[in-house]
């Protein structure tokens, strides 16, 4: 049977792509990448996935109009790849009710925060502001609300008496490097029961 089919948008660094990446060269997790996409030409995880052998493609969204206009080439270049998932990976863009029902079901992302807690941004800060003990991240299936959705899998991590924004993120991103891949996994075998 053919493995299941990622496409995964990137805007940045792409670290939790090449956690993906490194998961699937292990061999424990049986999945293809048909291709990484980014909004962002410059993205350093573009480079890295061109290095790899990796399909690429590049939309800028500021070569766009609208919101509107973007997302919808977005969703003609995802589907042209025919994905069986499509994986946000540090996406930095908050996506269209349209684009989020057109992929409903197959497109998740990961949240650096213990959903329900701390949705949107700076949530390491947040976290650490509201005298939390445990913080940590989510993988979630995307609805139209923002960083809404039901939870795969999350991963906790301690804050520490001394914590500040980036020991915290670092900590977090160690475990959303392991936590990626094994929510994929736990998706493509909950479907493929
Ligand atoms: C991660 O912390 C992710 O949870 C958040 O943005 C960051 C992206 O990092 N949404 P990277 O580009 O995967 O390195």
């Amino acid at each position: 049977m053919a493995l299941p089919k990622l496409v995964i948008l990137i805007s940045g660094r792409g670290s939790n792509m090449i956690s993906i990446v490194e998961a699937i060269e292990a061999g424990s997790l049986p999945v293809t990448i048909a291709a990484v996409i980014s909004n962002r030409p410059n993205a350093a995880g573009i480079d890295y996935a061109n290095k790899a052998g990796i399909t690429t493609a590049v939309l800028d969204h500021k070569s766009f109009e609208s919101r509107e206009s973007f997302d919808e080439a977005l969703a003609d270049k995802i589907d042209s790849f025919k994905p069986d998932l499509v994986v946000l990976a540090g996406f930095m863009r908050i996506l269209t009710t349209d684009f989020v029902h057109h992929f409903k079901n197959s497109l998740i992302n990961i949240h650096p925060a213990l959903l329900p807690k701390f949705k949107g941004l700076n949530t390491h800060q947040r976290a650490i502001d509201a005298g939390e003990k445990e913080h940590g991240a989510s993988v979630h299936i995307v609805t139209a609300e923002l960083d809404d959705g039901p939870v795969v899998l999350q991963a906790r991590v301690p804050v520490l008496e001394n914590d500040t924004a980036e020991t915290l993120a670092a900590r977090v991103l160690e475990q959303e490097h392991k936590l990626y891949p094994a929510a994929i996994k736990k998706l493509i075998e909950d479907t493929s029961d």
